[in-house]
């Protein structure tokens, strides 16, 4: 059989070029790919101007990415990819802390710190007292597990947006549980923030008429030898951004109450267990 190209015979005549040795999960990818992508155009049927704006529209995309910018990746979060691949690749257990997107700011590097430490280094922003536990499937506390943290400022941006303005290491810090599990630590009540929002990803967001803004959250990766590591935020509840967090990133169990108390130095906490399963 022909395998020129015709409108309906198009995702045969492309896959059909696959060689015969090509890697069982690239063939099994670009297929579906293919697929897909022409279902999806012969669906909108596509036109050239369309077609040439989609063209641009990743052109720019790639175009303002740096070492300090992924514009592909926001692109993934934004329409919800991201979140997609989480929980495909972390289907938790019952009981197992729940993960969501890592997000652009995290640092590799960040400072160990002492349990109890102040992470937020320009004194702005309502302290918080951070603290819980990090536990296994059955209750037993992780000892020397590592709780890697870091927030915006009480502005909305993380320190690696603002070098020059905000400390180096502002709003972030390593700390590793103590002989009964537990962690604690001194931060600041998050604010809500914008994702960046002056490229190609912020102008489809204005065009479809959805904000960029993220509900606050302060970020966690949680680990331990012999444990899955777990990527997650707890989310300040009663934000209003909540139910409709610009990268689909809140869960219900992510939610914290954060308490006021009666302390002027530090008029806030929040109490969160992560819960970690075995490495299978
Ligand atoms: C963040 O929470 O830091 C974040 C996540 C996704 C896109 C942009 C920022
Ligand atoms: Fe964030």
């Amino acid at each position: 059989m022909s395998d020129y190209f015709t409108e309906e015979g198009s995702v045969a005549a492309v896959n059909a070029r696959m060689g015969a040795d090509v890697n069982p999960r690239l063939r099994r990818i670009m297929s579906s790919l293919v697929e897909h992508l022409h279902d999806f155009v012969k669906d909108v049927e596509l036109t050239e101007a369309e077609w040439e704006i989609a063209i641009d529209f990743l052109t720019r995309t790639g175009q303002i990415c740096s070492d300090t910018r992924q514009e592909f990746i926001l692109l993934s979060d934004v329409l919800g990819v991201s979140m997609l691949v989480d929980a495909i690749n972390h289907r938790a257990p019952e009981g197992a802390t729940e993960t969501t997107v890592f997000g652009p700011f995290h640092v590799a590097d960040a400072p160990e710190r002492t349990l109890g430490e102040n992470i937020s280094l320009d004194g702005k922003g309502e302290t918080c007292r951070y603290f819980g536990r990090v536990l296994d499937l059955d209750g037993n506390p992780i000892v020397r597990a590592s709780v890697d943290v870091w927030s915006d400022n009480e502005e909305g941006f993380y320190d690696v947006q603002q070098p020059g303005i905000q400390p180096p290491m502002n709003n972030r810090g390593v700390f590793r549980t103590d002989a009964e599990g537990r962690y604690w630590f001194r931060g600041i009540k998050p604010v809500s923030y914008p994702i960046p929002d002056d490229g190609p990803v912020g102008q489809l967001l204005a065009q479809l008429e959805r904000h960029p803004y993220r509900p606050a959250h302060m970020h966690f990766l949680v680990g331990a030898p012999g444990y899955d590591s777990v990527t997650t935020h707890i989310f300040v509840a009663g934000d209003s951004y909540l139910e409709s967090d610009a990268v689909f990133g809140v869960k219900q169990s992510l939610i914290v109450d954060y308490r006021r108390v009666n302390d002027p130095d530090c008029p806030w906490e929040a109490e969160y267990d992560f819960i970690l399963r075995r490495r299978s």
